[in-house]
């Protein structure tokens, strides 16, 4: 949405119009309320779906499928692997919103839009944040397809959403990242992973700006620091997501060794296709975590 202002220019007599983009706050509820009007659901869950795991959406009930280009102000995603559209179903009982798809830093979105639909999602009402993700592996004991729940991050892309003018209306100024994946939630996920016999795993995901993979050199650098997992999206709407004060829960699917563990170069095309191989695993983690914290959410708040 853009709004044009009319604006003199004080040494000559040029009248020009700028664009002047609405505040993030307003374009988030606009946004927000635009998905709301397309649907009755009223979910308090929110996914985001990552490279080659979109199709969790494909079987909710219910749905209603709005294409990015459709929200205003919404950034589309040009990632091949992401679908870019919301959806707004049922999985079983429990209603979500599933974003098919996200952007990234790397396709030129500075942190605060990479973030948008996160604060999009915040504004519709959703209190639980499932990310999910494609990444490379550092701990040598996940092997390719391995499913890993996150426990922490380190943010080195270089940029963080919340850059610029804090809006209180999104929350403070400096929100605490002690808690960034909600206990509860890490603790659901490990306990539903083993009762349908997915090894419960949990990691630190390092992200990198991208677009690159990384070096060998820099693998063993974020070994070294204390990073299990790599990869190039999540950290923008984890931070976006705690700042709002949603509960956040994310799930990284290694779809490779990272650069050096094995001696073969890395591919996009074995990231889908890994991701393509796990993608029933995947769905039946989600499905079972997905009540479970729609009980959380009515019994704890
Ligand atoms: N590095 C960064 N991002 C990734 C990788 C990786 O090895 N695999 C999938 N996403």
């Amino acid at each position: 949405m853009t709004v044009w202002v009319y604006a003199a220019n004080l040494r000559d007599t040029t009248v020009t119009f700028l664009p002047m983009t609405p505040d993030l706050f307003t374009r988030a509820e606009s946004a927000a309320a635009f998905v709301l009007s397309q649907t009755e659901l009223r979910p308090q869950i929110g996914l985001v779906l990552g490279s080659g795991l979109g199709s969790f959406a494909d079987d909710l009930t219910e749905a209603v499928r709005i294409p990015y280009a459709h929200i205003p102000t919404f950034p589309r995603s040009t990632a091949i692997g992401h679908a870019g559209q919301l959806v707004i179903g049922k999985s079983g009982d429990v209603p979500v919103a599933v974003m098919q798809g996200r952007v990234h830093l790397y396709e030129g979105y500075s942190a605060a839009e990479v973030a948008f639909p996160t604060r999009v999602l915040g504004r519709m009402g959703i209190r639980a944040l499932i990310l999910t993700n494609a990444a490379g592996g550092i701990n040598v004991e996940y092997g390719q397809g391995a499913l890993v729940i996150l426990c922490d991050h380190i943010n080195l892309q270089g940029q963080n959403p919340l850059t610029g003018a804090n809006d209180e209306r999104f929350g403070p100024r400096f929100p605490d990242m002690s808690y960034t994946y909600a206990k509860r939630y890490r603790e659901i996920a490990l306990e539903e992973a083993k009762k349908l016999s997915i090894p419960p795993r949990e990691g630190v995901y390092a992200a990198l700006a991208g677009p690159s993979y990384e070096t060998p050199a820099e693998i063993r650098y974020l070994r070294a620091i204390g990073a299990d997992l790599v990869g190039m999206s999540t950290v923008p709407e984890a931070i976006a997501a705690r700042h709002m004060g949603m509960n956040v829960l994310a799930i990284s699917c290694v779809t490779n060794m990272a650069a050096g563990i094995l001696d073969r170069a890395l591919d996009h095309e074995e990231v889908l296709e890994v991701g393509r191989r796990v993608m029933g695993q995947f769905i039946a983690l989600l499905r079972a975590v997905l009540p479970r914290i729609a009980g959380e959410l009515q019994t704890r708040g």
